[in-house]
């Protein structure tokens, strides 16, 4: 590393990692947890690749003293997790003590190692008892996430102050509602519509309880990209872009942000009863200041083609409708390669696309509340030298996991020169994990797992981290 972190970062600038409750935890069934959308969603048949569970995951859950302790000989400065509502109301109203105390030793452990807890309600596993209801489809849903919220609060609000509502919205809106890739599998671009509108109410009602309650420091985290036209000078590659970012990004930042829905997506999307679910007022409350945004970037995405309106996809018939598309009507678009290195998940990297994110948002929203870049990392296929499932055996010589860690660093400290007001970086993730629909097979830790015997192994990548917060905390 040659990177000068001391003056090129504000001293109080903030280095973590992140993982994510139903990735990592395991323990799907003890304590009183019941299914999650994801325990169920993963024994549907070929729902997720090689028939992977969260059953056990990384078996955090059993293992988080010692994680925590890793976490510390890291350097890490705050964890970035989420809870698992399914742990801790697992029906839809009683709370199981045995889930809340398992988050409450997390934090006191936390809080004994100096590591700041910065707390997610919410990265995509809804109980399966209000999926049972009509999940994000049924507007109650939100009311009970707002009571979710004050469970928590009142557990742990004495010890944590940086709540995030909610991971990428899109994701378990859109793709898990319309695109179907994703729990709880739905195909439905109405019902994707209305859990986008119902998660940013639920949102909104969250941060209300929370800021009663005296939280200090209330957000949210979204996933955005860089919509790049193919090419630039083609009218049908620029609508793409347009819609893309109007689905992806505006749909997003402007409910939270200027307390409305962009024009241009409600004409792509009428006829598919949005209007139906916005109450009056609504608005107002999703629109409530916040403390800061979470950004999420790994690529940009080069767009090309000319999607369907919703309206018109919703009117395909089964055979007609792509089953796996993150994207409502992305049947006719494309994501052309640009001839860029890629990752494991087939995703370019290309380091300037956060400067140009990281500068953009604040450009485009004058009322942009602090950045913090919540998850940014790689999925290679790492390759083991000793063994693995004996500890101190093994290393994972990860050169290009490193290398595109220190590249998106550089972005965010050439953004923050170029007037970003970036405060902070959480490398996805602290733990190889269940990646979803992906399984285990995609690995993003900056420690290794060994699926088998659960040892741990810090990557080269993860003792480069270490090395930059050091350097970091040595120059401020
Ligand atoms: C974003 C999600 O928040 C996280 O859960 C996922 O593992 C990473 N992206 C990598 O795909």
């Amino acid at each position: 590393m040659t990177m000068h972190l001391g003056t090129q970062f504000p001293p109080h600038f903030l280095w973590g990692s992140a993982t994510a409750a139903a990735q990592i935890e395991g323990a799907a069934h003890e304590d009183g947890k019941e299914d999650s959308i994801w325990d169920a969603f993963a024994r549907v048949p070929g729902a997720v690749a090689g028939g992977d569970s969260p059953q056990v995951a990384v078996d955090h859950y059993h293992r988080m003293p010692e994680d925590v302790a890793l976490m510390k000989q890291l350097g890490l400065q705050s964890y970035r997790f989420s809870t698992s509502w399914a742990r801790v109301v697992p029906g839809d109203r009683e709370v199981n003590p045995a889930g809340l105390d398992f988050y409450s030793r997390l934090v006191d452990e936390l809080l004994a190692a100096g590591i700041l807890p910065w707390l997610t309600l919410y990265h995509w596993d809804l109980p399966q008892a209000l999926e049972d209801k009509g999940g994000w489809a049924n507007r109650d849903t939100a009311y009970r996430f707002r009571d979710y919220a004050e469970v928590m609060h009142g557990a742990l609000g004495d010890r944590v102050d940086h709540w995030t509502t909610f991971n990428e919205p899109l994701c378990s809106s859109l793709i898990g509602y319309a695109g179907g890739e994703h729990a709880p599998g739905r195909q439905e671009p109405a019902a994707a519509l209305a859990a986008v509108h119902h998660q940013h109410l639920a949102h909104g009602l969250a941060t209300r309880t929370l800021r009663r309650r005296g939280a200090q420091n209330i957000g949210i985290t979204l996933n955005l990209t860089n919509a790049v036209p193919n090419d630039p000078t083609d009218p049908v590659d620029l609508e793409a872009a347009r819609r893309l970012d109007g689905l992806w990004n505006r749909m997003f930042l402007e409910p939270l942000l200027l307390g409305e829905y962009p024009k241009d997506v409600l004409r792509d999307v009428a006829g598919l009863g949005l209007s139906d679910v916005v109450h009056p007022g609504d608005l107002d409350i999703i629109s409530a200041p916040l403390d800061f945004l979470g950004v999420n970037h790994y690529h940009d995405d080069n767009v090309s083609g000319y999607p369907l309106p919703l309206g018109a996809e919703a009117s395909l018939t089964p055979t007609d409708r792509p089953t796996s598309s993150p994207f409502v009507g992305s049947e006719h678009l494309t994501f052309p390669s640009r001839s860029l290195p890629q990752t494991a998940m087939g995703w370019e990297v290309h380091p300037a696309g956060l400067h140009t994110l990281l500068v953009r948002l604040g450009e485009q929203y004058p009322t942009l509340p602090p950045l913090y870049v919540t998850e940014n990392g790689a999925a290679y296929d790492d390759v083991v030298t000793g063994d693995d499932s004996v500890q101190g055996d093994a290393a994972v010589h990860d050169p290009e996991r490193g290398a595109y860690i220190a590249a998106h660093v550089q972005a965010v400290a050439d953004a923050i020169a170029d007037g970003a007001d970036v405060r902070g970086y959480f490398v996805w993730s602290f733990l190889d994990n269940f990646e979803w629909a992906w399984g285990y097979n995609k690995r993003f830790g900056i420690v290794r797992v060994d699926y088998t015997s659960q040892v741990r192994t810090v990557k080269d990548s993860g003792h480069q981290f270490a090395r930059m917060i050091a350097e970091h905390r040595a120059a401020s």
